[in-house]
């Protein structure tokens, strides 16, 4: 894999095996240093020109667990903030030997430029209202471990589906894994010809009882150039807050993060026994390990697992070298 920068750009295989590595990767989460070699003398940006809390952590933390080297920057505080072009910045940055980009930018689209300049791999972490398919790959990685497979599940997206770049991928991956996917909102936070990319649409809770999970959207209210587009937050709440109420107990719950507790869900739901919110972020770590190692790697075939790291009594940590071995095996 070159680029990740819609999960279009993925097959079902592609998706399994990605999760499929994220799981052999879980393992190094427990032991006393989590960090192996894999990708050691590497060098990866993270980039995030729009707010992030669990993508950039999680995506830095990803790296540094592969023993990469990581740059982090944010807009405020970097010389984009001087009015350097995006494109400066990423020849400085790609000047330094950078052969991965993770890159979050407002905008619709500029993962798939700067992967047209820059030789390293991009990465894109959220562009815009268009694409965000880390987050659809660590859902469907969060959704296996729970249900096993996706395979005839339906799943109900809810909430401000128009600003939503999480939505617009995962409808795309949990397709892809064999679910059927429903989007369901106000019809102003529809967008126009959605049903094109295979989902159903539905302007009413309704029929939310036919739903195995469901997934709340935020209200992306730094979206909201036009503030009529909600009548008002009372009626929202009234029509589409997902409540203990209006779930059966099997109905599985998630969101992407942040949570507008109180207004998209019910606050109660975020912790609740069928909630998957914690192991969406749990995921979110082992998930991006595996994409990194995935466009760093060109997924050649390398171990996937390395060797425990040796008891604290030989210890200074021994830098093991990449083995052929692969307990997961690569697709060509
Ligand atoms: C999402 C995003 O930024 O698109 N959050 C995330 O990556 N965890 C969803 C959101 O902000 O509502």
């Amino acid at each position: 894999m070159r680029h990740l920068l819609d999960i279009a750009d993925l097959d079902r295989n592609d998706i399994e095996r990605i999760c499929e590595r994220a799981r052999s990767f879980a393992e190094i989460g427990g032991r006393e240093i989590k960090k192996v070699p894999t990708l050691r003398g590497r060098t990866v940006v993270s980039l995030f020109l729009e707010a992030s809390t669990r993508t950039s952590s999680s995506f830095e933390l990803a790296a540094k667990r592969l023993s990469a080297d990581v740059i982090s920057l944010k807009a405020t505080g970097s010389s984009l903030d001087k009015g350097e072009s995006l494109r400066d910045t990423i020849s400085t940055l790609t000047a330094y030997g950078a052969e991965a980009i993770i890159l979050r930018h407002p905008q619709a689209g500029a993962a798939r430029l700067v992967a047209e300049w820059a030789e390293a791999a991009v990465i894109n972490a959220g562009d815009g209202k268009h694409q965000h398919p880390t987050q659809a790959l660590l859902d469907v990685h969060t959704l296996q471990n729970r249900l096993g497979s996706l395979e005839g599940r339906s799943i109900w997206i809810v909430g401000d589906v128009l600003h939503s770049r999480v939505a617009r991928s995962n409808i795309g991956a949990f397709l892809t894994m064999g679910a059927s996917v429903t989007v369901c909102g106000p019809p102003t936070l529809l967008p126009r010809g959605i049903e094109a990319l295979g989902c159903r649409v539905e302007s009413s809770l309704d029929g939310l009882g036919e739903a195995d999970v469901v997934y709340a959207l935020r209200i992306q209210n730094e979206r909201m150039v036009d503030a009529a587009l909600v009548p008002s937050l009372r009626e929202y709440i009234d029509g589409y807050q997902i409540t203990p109420r209006r779930l059966g107990p099997r109905q599985l719950v998630m969101h992407p993060g942040p949570v507008n507790r109180g207004v998209e869900l019910a606050s109660e739901l975020v912790g609740a026994p069928n909630s998957l919110i914690a192991a969406q972020v749990a995921s979110g770590l082992v998930v991006r390990m595996a994409v990194l190692y995935e466009v760093l790697t060109r997924a050649g075939g390398l171990s996937a697992v390395p060797e425990p790291t040796p008891p604290r009594s030989t210890t200074p940590t021994t830098v093991r070298s990449l083995t052929p071995a692969s307990p997961i095996g690569d697709p060509a």
